[in-house]
């Protein structure tokens, strides 16, 4: 690195305390300026780029892990060190998961604050050599078959790059569709285990009274039926990577049996006495918000966090629409290839159309839409179907306000304003509102707008 003065931001909000760490950083050489709240220290990062954010945990409202999330989103290589309070040790360890450099228990020395920010700086330095070296190296964009060049999924590869060669336990979450079975693969494909075997269970689609055999493997005469030894999924995985799908729907039973293998490396085919010993990478996928199953008590505690070591998040493909050129891109490729038609290319219009489209379905439903395109060789239509289906309304996302709604004016509303959007065409607006003419002009009639 050049002989610039590292520039560090310190965001606390105790103002006495941030005096203290400022002047105390300033006295050391380094450039530093500080922010007292979240909101502050997002405008002074866009404004004047930090090498290193360190930040309090508790900021008001928001929190450390609030501005460690939007950094990790925007500018995945700056520095980040975070002080936790005495005692909250799980706020240290979330940290780390979401990407800090490093962490700093509440009261701590002001020489161990020094080490560690000399010890990002040095990391940091090392990362910005890297980026020189590889300048030449274009963006990555796309790994073992997940393609895209946002920075979400720059995020994505690098992670599945860093621990593919472990054999961490990974889980990784995120909508329908948005390639958790991709990056599952990509893991394997990148790891030393890629030549041995790689078994996907789809834990939602055992019967729970076959859960166990299909599994853990069942002696012969261990149920009505076992004629034979029956080796289960994880035994057969034996030296290699097993991918647990839908791991969210496996029955409470199996997930003790599971919780066992992950801690102690066994496991016992119903009706054996003994324990085998296996060597199995566990790679586990789910769409569901696992700590809510937790909550709720369909999900152990002590399994969720036995498989949460390294969790990876596939991102919506709404959140990163920059990504949807080179997906069309893609599929055009592969499903022209895949029918024996010369590539495809598509207009302006309908790629700005694809772009607007929330794509609830992620990456598949763009997939989906793009053979079916490949197939019939109808632009219009496509664009018909994206412009006029109705879409879902984002129900993660819709909270009711806390003052409650006025049913009727809320509905009434929507169904105005369909009327407005399609001049007054009924079979339009009914269609547009998701709905059966007839239901339609039940509704009109109920609120008087015939
Ligand atoms: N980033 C990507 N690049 C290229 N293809 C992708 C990408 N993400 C997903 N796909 C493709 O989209 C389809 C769905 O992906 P995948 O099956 O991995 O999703 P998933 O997250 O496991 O979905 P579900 O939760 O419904 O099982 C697959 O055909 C996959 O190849
Ligand atoms: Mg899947």
């Amino acid at each position: 690195m050049s002989e610039a003065k590292l520039k560090i931001l310190v965001v606390e909000d105790e103002p006495d305390q941030r005096n203290l760490i400022v002047s105390m950083l300033a006295a050391n050489d380094y450039q530093v300026t500080s922010a007292e709240s979240v909101e502050a220290a997002i405008v002074l990062i866009k404004q004047d780029e930090p090498d290193l954010v360190f930040s309090d945990w508790k900021l008001g409202q928001l929190t450390g892990m609030d501005l460690l999330n939007y950094v990790r989103r925007e500018l995945p290589d700056m520095g980040f060190i975070i002080a936790t309070a005495y005692g909250t040790i799980t706020h240290a360890v979330d940290a780390m998961h979401a990407g800090a450099d490093d962490y700093l228990a509440k009261p701590y020395q002001r020489q161990t604050l020094l080490l560690a920010i000399d010890k990002v700086a040095k990391s940091i330095a090392l990362k910005k050599q890297n980026r020189r070296l590889a300048s030449e190296l274009s963006q990555q964009q796309e790994l073992v078959g997940l393609v895209g060049k946002s920075a979400m999924m720059q995020k994505v590869y690098q992670r599945v790059q860093r621990v593919s060669a472990t054999d961490a336990t990974v889980l990784i979450g995120g909508e329908s569709g948005t390639g958790k079975e991709l990056a599952a693969r990509a893991l394997y494909q990148l790891s030393n285990r890629k030549h041995k075997p790689f078994i996907a269970i789809n834990c939602g689609a055992i019967p729970e009274s076959l859960a166990e055999a299909e599994l853990f493997g069942a002696e012969k005469g261990a149920y009505t039926g076992a004629n034979s030894l029956k080796i289960g999924k994880l035994e057969a995985a034996d030296g290699g990577t097993v991918f647990l799908d839908e791991i969210g729907e496996l029955p409470l039973l199996q997930q003790t049996n599971l919780l066992r293998f992950l801690q102690e490396g066994v496991i016992s085919r119903l009706g054996q006495n003994g324990e085998l010993k296996l060597d199995v990478r566990v790679i586990a996928a789910t769409h569901r918000d696992l700590q809510l199953e937790v909550a709720e008590g369909r999900f152990r505690e002590d399994l969720y966090y036995r498989l949460n070591v390294v969790p990876i998040h596939m991102p919506a493909l709404r959140e990163r629409p920059e990504d949807v050129g080179q997906l069309v891109e893609h599929f055009l490729k592969i499903h022209c290839r895949q029918y024996g038609m010369p590539t495809a290319k598509l207009s302006s219009q309908t790629l700005k159309c694809l772009l607007d489209h929330p794509w609830p379905g992620n990456v598949r439903e763009l997939a989906n839409r793009i053979e079916r395109f490949v197939l019939l060789g109808d632009e219009q239509e496509m664009v018909n179907e994206l412009t006029l289906a109705p879409q879902m309304l984002d129900t993660n996302g819709f909270i009711l306000p806390e003052t409650g709604i006025e049913w009727d004016l809320f509905e009434k509303d929507c169904l105005q304003q369909a009327m407005t959007k399609h001049e007054g065409n009924r079979t339009k607006a009914a269609k547009f509102l998701g709905m059966s003419y007839k239901a339609f002009l039940y509704r009109l009639e109920k609120y008087q707008l015939v």
